[in-house]
């Protein structure tokens, strides 16, 4: 009886340190990237695909390196320099879509002209990584701005 409630206790010990540790090593990105800092690039400069194809990307080092030929406040120089090397830097994307549902960049914001902001909140405004993504998109996002623009309800527009 002792025994298990000895570990009992350790699964608690355990259990707390996870959840106190949980929000330091909560982004899962690789540089502690502040968007608010780089308010004056456009955002097209740094995701690329946003005016010219379905996905907006995520940026790679050769963006990065015109303005920090050194590291960046929180990033090592060894590290940076092994990046730069690779010219690879593993973002992890925090919005998706299931495979079956189609959604085109270009068609939302040349097309149709919005604003990031009307599906990705204020993420660019944010001072670091947000853990998960800054919106969820749902199905019932996408149908009520497609009511309220007239834009096609069709089952098989969003899904294949
Ligand atoms: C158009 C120029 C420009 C580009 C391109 C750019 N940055 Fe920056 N970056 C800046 C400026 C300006 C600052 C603010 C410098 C300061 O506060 O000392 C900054 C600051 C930073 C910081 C420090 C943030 C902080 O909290 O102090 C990091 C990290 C950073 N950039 C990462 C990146 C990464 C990663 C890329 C490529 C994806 C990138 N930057 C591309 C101009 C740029
Ligand atoms: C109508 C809604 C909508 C608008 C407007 C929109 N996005 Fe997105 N964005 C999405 C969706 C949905 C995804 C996930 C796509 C997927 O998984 O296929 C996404 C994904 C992304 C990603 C992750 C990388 C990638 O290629 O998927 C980035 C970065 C991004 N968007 C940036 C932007 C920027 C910058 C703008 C404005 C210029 C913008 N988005 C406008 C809905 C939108
Ligand atoms: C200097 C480069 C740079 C600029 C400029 C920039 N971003 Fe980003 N963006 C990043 C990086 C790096 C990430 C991944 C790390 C993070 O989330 O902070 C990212 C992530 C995102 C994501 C999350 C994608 C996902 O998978 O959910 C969105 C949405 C986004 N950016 C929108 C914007 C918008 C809107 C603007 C303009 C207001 C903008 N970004 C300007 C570099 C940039
Ligand atoms: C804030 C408003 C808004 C949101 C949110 C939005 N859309 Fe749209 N969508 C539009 C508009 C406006 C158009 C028409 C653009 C044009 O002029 O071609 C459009 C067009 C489309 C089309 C092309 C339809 C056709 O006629 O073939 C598809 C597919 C699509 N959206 C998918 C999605 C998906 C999937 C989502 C959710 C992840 C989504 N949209 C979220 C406003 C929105
Ligand atoms: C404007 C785009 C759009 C239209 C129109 C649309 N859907 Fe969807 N649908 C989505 C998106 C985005 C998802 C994924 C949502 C998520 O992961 O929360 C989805 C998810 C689904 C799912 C999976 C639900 C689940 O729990 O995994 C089904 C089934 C579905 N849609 C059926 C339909 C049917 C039937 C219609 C026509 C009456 C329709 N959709 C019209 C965008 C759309």
């Amino acid at each position: 009886m002792r025994k298990v409630l000895a570990l009992a206790g350790v699964t608690i010990v355990v259990a707390i340190a996870w959840i106190v540790a949980l929000p330091a090593s909560s982004s899962l990105q690789p540089i502690p990237f502040n968007h608010a800092k780089h308010v004056g690039a456009a955002c097209a400069l740094c995701h690329a695909g946003v005016e010219r194809t379905a996905g907006a990307t995520l940026p790679q080092v050769a963006v990065c390196v015109k303005c920090h030929a050194t590291a960046p406040a929180g990033v090592a120089q060894p590290r940076w320099d092994a990046m730069a090397k690779t010219g690879h830097i593993d973002w992890v994307k925090l919005t998706r879509l299931p495979d079956h549902v189609m959604f085109s960049h270009r068609r939302h914001v040349v097309l149709g002209q919005l604003d990031c902001r009307s599906c990705h909140g204020t993420i660019g405004a944010s001072t670091a990584p947000p853990p998960r993504a800054a919106a969820r998109l749902q199905m019932k996002t996408c149908v009520s701005c497609h009511q309220q623009e007239a834009a096609s309800q069709d089952c098989a527009a969003c899904h294949r």
